[in-house]
């Protein structure tokens, strides 16, 4: 099953960052659909998980650097939803480690798609949108 299938909601309204978007999601469903579901590997599901958690953490290091470079006014509060995403992924791994009963489509699932549903649509537009005046009209 295909963890996070793309949508609508995730546009930002830019082409090209909609499909870095797409492409990270792609890389995510791949490590999600390689995780031995069973319940018997947990380490091997963990180290999924790291691997996603690397993916996600470059492509938001990258567009920090960015936002930093341009000198982009709101980049503490967009960091701030980064770090809650990356947080959660943590949580699951701590939580799997743990022994406790994760549903890596619910509980991983949910609450990517929840958070790409906002954050691409809201602060990675945002940013755009400002980058793209800030190319148009420098100071
Ligand atoms: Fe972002
Ligand atoms: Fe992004």
């Amino acid at each position: 099953m295909t963890l996070i299938a793309w949508r609508k909601d995730f546009e930002t309204g830019f082409a090209g960052i909609d499909f870095e978007h797409q492409s990270l999601i792609e890389s995510i469903n791949d490590l999600h659909s390689r995780i031995d579901q069973s319940g018997g590997n947990i380490s091997g599901a963990i180290r999924q998980l790291s691997e996603i958690h690397g993916l996600v953490e470059a492509h938001f290091a990258l567009e920090e650097r960015i936002m930093r470079e341009e000198g982009f006014s709101r980049f503490r509060e967009h960091k701030a939803d980064h770090s809650i995403l990356l947080d959660e992924i943590l949580d699951i791994m701590d939580a799997l480690n743990a022994g406790e009963d994760i549903d890596l489509d619910k509980d991983l699932g949910q609450k990517v798609r929840d958070w790409f549903t906002t954050h691409f649509s809201t602060f990675d537009r945002d940013f755009h949108i400002w980058e793209q005046r800030e190319k148009n009209n420098p100071q």
